[in-house]
């Protein structure tokens, strides 16, 4: 288990992955893994921050669609590009799949990425990294927080390209190396661009939030230990929806807006719609965040590898709860890269009271 090190308010997140790698020398590739994702976070920060003044605001020019069907904003492309490279070049990566990537991208041990048509033999990156670089894109133009959600998974193998293979043998292996269940990540975080820019994350052992401190350019600690209060009064859905949800979530949606919960208390709504923000919202105050599945969508919307696994374990880690409705989003493995899922996370007693619901009706 982890030696845990000082959680002094304060200390930079270089100082703490530091000294967590010594006292951990197993995490010593991820330090590394982490200070590329630190230094990529600053960079949309400032790029999100400063979009109205640079001009890039608004969808990409090409009309690109992404694989998802949305429409790409010009800072999905943008932000997909810096996580991309500061990822790859830490040469930790066997393999880094995105919202905004049809495939995995498969690299070499140098970091480059490897094509059909190149001659690389192996790649010996030891790590899978999955990320949503800009989570609530369509916020941003509007200056509404937004976020970068990421998790990472060990290579359960090295992600070996045999020349006698072809590509989509070598690509469907290390394909394979991806879609893992949110119980074998190694790691998982997201940063927050909102009044603040804070990067919260866990490797299992504990939740932990940074807040970058603009006049020093580091992240230091401020919500050292973040724990889930057990209940809050606050729900957020996207209620536009409810006439398509299932209806043991009509009735717990009603329970809580008539005051007739377990807590007896009425619940206020709350909903940004950017996941990130909801999250964090959640995480701090308690309460209960769900993109349910719906007639319309039944999987609901959010992306099971790099959306709601990384914020599961987070949830989890934090001491909440993380379900489709009945089942525990950790246990769920991807069967394809952008496989969506119903998600309902949140404090433990609110989303056990949720499920309640769904045991007795279903
Ligand atoms: P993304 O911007 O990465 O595609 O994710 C958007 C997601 C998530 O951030 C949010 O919770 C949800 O979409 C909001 O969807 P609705 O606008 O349909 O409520
Ligand atoms: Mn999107
Ligand atoms: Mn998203
Ligand atoms: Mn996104």
């Amino acid at each position: 288990s982890f030696v845990n090190v000082c959680e002094e308010t304060g200390v930079t997140l270089s100082r703490y992955m530091m000294e967590m790698a010594r006292e951990n020398p197993e995490l010593s590739e991820v330090e590394s893994i982490f200070s590329s994702v630190q230094t990529a976070c600053k960079t949309i920060s400032n790029l999100v921050r400063r979009s109205s003044i640079r001009g890039i605001t608004g969808l990409e020019d090409s009309g690109s669609i992404n694989i998802q069907g949305e429409e790409q904003k010009k800072l999905d492309v943008i932000t997909n590009n810096v996580l991309k490279r500061a990822l790859q070049y830490t040469g930790k990566l066997a393999t880094i799949a995105s919202e905004e990537e049809d495939t995995p991208v498969l690299l070499d041990n140098r970091g480059n990425a490897v094509y059909s048509n190149d001659v690389l033999l192996e790649s010996e990156g030891r790590y899978v990294a999955v990320f949503d670089p800009l989570d609530g894109s369509s916020n941003v133009d509007a200056g509404i927080p937004t976020g970068t959600i990421f998790g990472i998974f060990e290579s359960p193998e090295e992600c070996e390209i045999d020349l006698e293979d072809d590509m989509d043998i070598a690509a469907r292996q290390c394909l394979s190396n991806t879609l893992q269940p949110g119980t074998q990540l190694v790691a998982a975080g997201y940063c927050l661009y909102s009044s603040a820019t804070t990067l919260v994350f866990t490797m299992g052992n504990g939740v932990n939030g940074f807040t970058l401190d603009e006049q020093i350019g580091e992240f230091v600690l401020t919500h050292p230990n973040i724990r889930i209060p057990n209940r809050g009064k606050i729900y957020s859905f996207n209620e536009s929806n409810r006439n398509d949800w299932d209806e043991p979530l009509v009735q717990y949606i009603n329970a809580l807006q008539a005051g007739k919960g377990e807590s007896g208390k009425r619940y206020s709504s709350r909903y940004i719609g950017s996941m990130v923000a909801d999250v964090h919202r959640t995480l701090l105050y308690g309460g209960i965040f769900g993109y349910p599945a719906d007639k319309k969508n039944m999987d609901g919307k959010l992306r099971l590898l790099y959306e709601a696994a990384p914020m599961a374990f987070l949830v989890e880690q934090a001491g909440g709860l993380a379900l489709t409705g009945k089942t525990r989003i950790m246990d769920l493995k991807p069967k394809k890269v952008h496989q969506r899922v119903p998600c309902i996370l949140g404090s433990r007693d609110d989303v056990a009271e949720m499920r309640k619901y769904y045991e007795t009706m279903s």
